[in-house]
C-alpha cells in the first residue's frame, strides 16, 4: 500500500502532520509513504506548483492525502504558475472525476450549525459533484459585442458518458446508506441538464433498489436550509455542486471538520485510486501558529483507507476517535475552544489505542 502526502502550504503541512500522526498509530503493515511538494512550496523550489516529479509520484500510489495550496504571494503570478493551478491540475491529469463531501451533524455539536438544533440534528447527506466536466472545461473566452462592449462567454457541456460514470459513483454510494439518490439539474431551462437528466433515469434502471428523485438546483439550495434531513445522496455536475457541496458543508458547521475524496476510475487491488484532502484551504490568516483544526484531513484520511486501501474497519475507529474527542470538548479555535492543532491530533490518537 503507498500513499502520497503532499502537504502544500499554509497549514496544509500542519494538518497533515497532524492525519500522519494518526496514520502511524494505526501501524498499517506493509505501508509505504512518500512525500511531495506541491503549491507555493513547490513553485519556490522548481519553478512549478505541480513539479512531474509530484505528478508521478501521485500516479505510482494507491491514494494521495493532499493539505492545501495558495498563498498570498501566488496572487500575483500567472494562472498556470499559481498554487491553485496544482489542484486543477492533479484532478485533470489523474482523471478524478468523482468529487464526494460526506456533511453530517455530530451529535451534540448541533449548537455549531447556523441552523436551529431540530434542522442540524438530522443531517446527514453526501454531495456527489462531477468534476471533469461542465462549464469549467468548456471553451471560453472574450469578444466584443455588436453594441462595441467587451463580453464574457463561457460553454456547457456534458455528454452521456460522463454523466453515466457519476450517476453509477453516486447510486452505488446510495446503495451503502439509505438508498435515495437526489439529482440536481436546471432541467427547465438548460439542455445540458436534460441530457443529465434523462441519462441518471437510464442509470437508474440499473439499481432497482433506489430511489431516484430530481430538483432544480434553486429549490435544493432552498431545501438544503429548510430541511436539510430529506437529503441522503446529491448527485450534481461541476457548477451546480460547487455551490451546494459548499453550502451543505456550512449547515454542519465548521470547515475545518469537513473531509472530501476526489475519486477516478482506476482500481488499485485494494480498492479505488483517489486524492483525499480537507474542503479547507490553506489558511494563511493562521498558518504556522498551531490554530489549524486537523480534524478535516484526519476525516480525509479515515475516507483514504474506507475508498482506496479496503481499510474499512480503520476508518470506522478513525471516526469514532474524532466523535469522541469532539464529545469531549476538545475543540479547535474555529469551533470556539482553545485546543491546538497538536492537542486535537494527540487526542485523536489516544482515543483511536483505547477504541479497537
Ligand atoms: P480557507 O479555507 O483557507 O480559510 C477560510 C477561513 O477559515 C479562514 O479564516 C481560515 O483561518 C479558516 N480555516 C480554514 N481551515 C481551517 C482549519 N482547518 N482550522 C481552523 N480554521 C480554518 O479559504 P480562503 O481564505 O478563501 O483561501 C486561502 C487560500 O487557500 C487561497 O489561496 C485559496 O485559493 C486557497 N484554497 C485552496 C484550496 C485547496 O487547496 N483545495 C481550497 C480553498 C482555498
Ligand atoms: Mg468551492
Amino acid at each position: 500500500m503507498k500513499i502520497a502526502l503532499l502537504p502544500g502550504d499554509g497549514i496544509g503541512p500542519e494538518v497533515v502532520a497532524a492525519a500522519r500522526r494518526v496514520l502511524d498509530a494505526l501501524a498499517l503493515p506493509g505501508l509505504v509513504l512518500f512525500e511531495g511538494d506541491v503549491g507555493m512550496a513547490a513553485y519556490r523550489r522548481h519553478g512549478h506548483p505541480l513539479p512531474a516529479e509530484t505528478l508521478e509520484m501521485a500516479r505510482a500510489a494507491d491514494a494521495v492525502l493532499f493539505g492545501a495550496v495558495g498563498d498570498p504571494e501566488g496572487d500575483n503570478l500567472p494562472r498556470e504558475h499559481r498554487p491553485e493551478a496544482a489542484i486543477l491540475g492533479l484532478r485533470a491529469e489523474l482523471g478524478l472525476f468523482a468529487n464526494l463531501r460526506p456533511a453530517a451533524g455530530w451529535p451534540g455539536l448541533e449548537h455549531l450549525s447556523p441552523l436551529r438544533p431540530e434542522l442540524a440534528r438530522g443531517i446527514d447527506l453526501l454531495v456527489v459533484r462531477e468534476l471533469n466536466g461542465d462549464v469549467y472545461f468548456g471553451a471560453k473566452g472574450e469578444r466584443t459585442n455588436a453594441a462595441g462592449e467587451r463580453e464574457g462567454w463561457d460553454s456547457m457541456s456534458y455528454c452521456e458518458s460522463e454523466v453515466r460514470r457519476i450517476a453509477h459513483t453516486a447510486f452505488a454510494a446510495a446503495g451503502k446508506r439509505r438508498g435515495r439518490v437526489t439529482s440536481v439539474d436546471k432541467a427547465n431551462v438548460l439542455e445540458t441538464s436534460r441530457i443529465w437528466r434523462e441519462t441518471v433515469v437510464e442509470v437508474a434502471r440499473d439499481y432497482p433498489d433506489i430511489r431516484l428523485d430530481h430538483l432544480y438546483v434553486d429549490n435544493a439550495a432552498m431545501q438544503m436550509v429548510r430541511a436539510p434531513g430529506q437529503f441522503d445522496v446529491i448527485l450534481t455536475g461541476n457548477l451546480f455542486g460547487d455551490i451546494l457541496s459548499d453550502q451543505a458543508s456550512a449547515v454542519v458547521g465548521s470547515i475545518g471538520l469537513l473531509p472530501s475524496a476526489s475519486l477516478g476510475e482506476r482500481t488499485t487491488g485494494h480498492g479505488t485510486f483517489g486524492l483525499y484532502e480537507p474542503i479547507h484551504g490553506s489558511a494563511p490568516d493562521i498558518a504556522g501558529h498551531g490554530k489549524a483544526n486537523p480534524l478535516a484531513a484526519i476525516l480525509s484520511l479515515a475516507m483514504l483507507l474506507r475508498h482506496s486501501l479496503g481499510r474499512e474497519a480503520d476508518a470506522g475507529r478513525i471516526e469514532r476517535a474524532v466523535a469522541k474527542t469532539l464529545g469531549d470538548g476538545v475543540l479547535g479555535a474555529d469551533l470556539g475552544g482553545t485546543a491546538s492543532t497538536e492537542q486535537i491530533a494527540a487526542a485523536v490518537v489516544s482515543n483511536l489505542l483505547s477504541i479497537s
